[in-house]
């Protein structure tokens, strides 16, 4: 009888090794996660409770149809927003438990997030812009990093301009500069190819998919673009609240 329970629990040791691999992996984890938005009394539930897991170092696409969640979704994977219900993992972190100071050095030092709207600050150049995660980490050749990052997505010839004297698909390539600059290990992009002619999105596509390569970053990207969905290793379809995983 001894024999068998040490058995046993070997048995148990190795499957929790083997867990502890799976868990080590697993860079997002979110469990029952909905979301809800409340307007004029009537509530609109945007995700049902959701159940997903990202590993380390992979490629996700999420798509759907206009207005299905994806950009909530990204937002609450980068905690800009806070779920109705359920919670998200990243590392060993439970976002919700953090305080937004907290949260703010979290994605300063691990997180580049490209946004649907851009958000680059009107009052800094194209190369300020590009700068600032490094900036804000103090790291001192943050310009010519910053410089480069912005060649590499074909702008080194407009590094001096403000947001304001851009067109949109060159704000967005400034947007995507400053989320890859300090090569962050989460990539979070909201259509980043959405703006742009078929050979910026593909030369955009690439560096984030090099980026990938090089850095073993894990990268979630809502597109509308199947080609570049097709890319990803796994796509995660939003539809009714519900996710479907591919
Ligand atoms: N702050 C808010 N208050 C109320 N409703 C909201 C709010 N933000 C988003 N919604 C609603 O939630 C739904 C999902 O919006 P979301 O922006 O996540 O869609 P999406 O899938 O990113 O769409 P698109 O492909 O057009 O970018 C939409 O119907 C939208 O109207
Ligand atoms: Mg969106």
């Amino acid at each position: 009888m001894q024999d068998f329970f040490s058995g046993l629990s070997q048995y148990f040791m190795r499957s929790d090794v083997s867990g502890k691999n799976i868990r080590e992996n697993t860079l997002i984890q979110v469990a029952d996660l909905t979301m809800e938005y409340e307007q004029e009394g009537n509530v609109l539930r945007v995700l049902d409770n959701m159940n997903f897991s990202m590993q380390r170092g992979e490629t996700v696409a999420i798509v759907g149809p206009s207005g299905s969640g994806k950009t909530t979704l990204l937002q609450l994977l980068a905690a800009l927003e806070q779920p109705s219900n359920g919670h998200i993992k990243v590392d060993d972190h439970t976002l919700r438990d953090m305080s937004r100071d907290q949260l703010a050095d979290f994605r300063r030092d691990n997180m580049g997030i490209v946004f649907q709207s851009f958000h680059l600050i009107d009052s800094l150049t194209a190369l300020a812009n590009a700068a600032l995660p490094l900036d804000i980490a103090g790291v001192p050749d943050a310009l010519k990093r910053a410089q480069d990052m912005l060649e590499r997505v074909g702008l080194g010839h407009r590094i001096h301009h403000y947001p304001r004297q851009l067109s949109g698909g060159e704000q967005q390539r400034v947007a995507i500069a400053r989320a890859l600059v300090h090569q962050p290990r989460l990539i979070l992009a909201d259509e980043p190819t959405g703006n742009l002619d078929d050979k910026t999105g593909k030369l955009v596509a690439d560096m984030l998919f090099d980026l990938h390569a090089q850095t073993h970053s894990t990268l979630v990207l809502v597109t509308h673009d199947m080609r570049l969905a097709e890319r990803c290793e796994r796509s995660f379809h939003l539809q009714s609240g519900q996710l479907q995983v591919g």
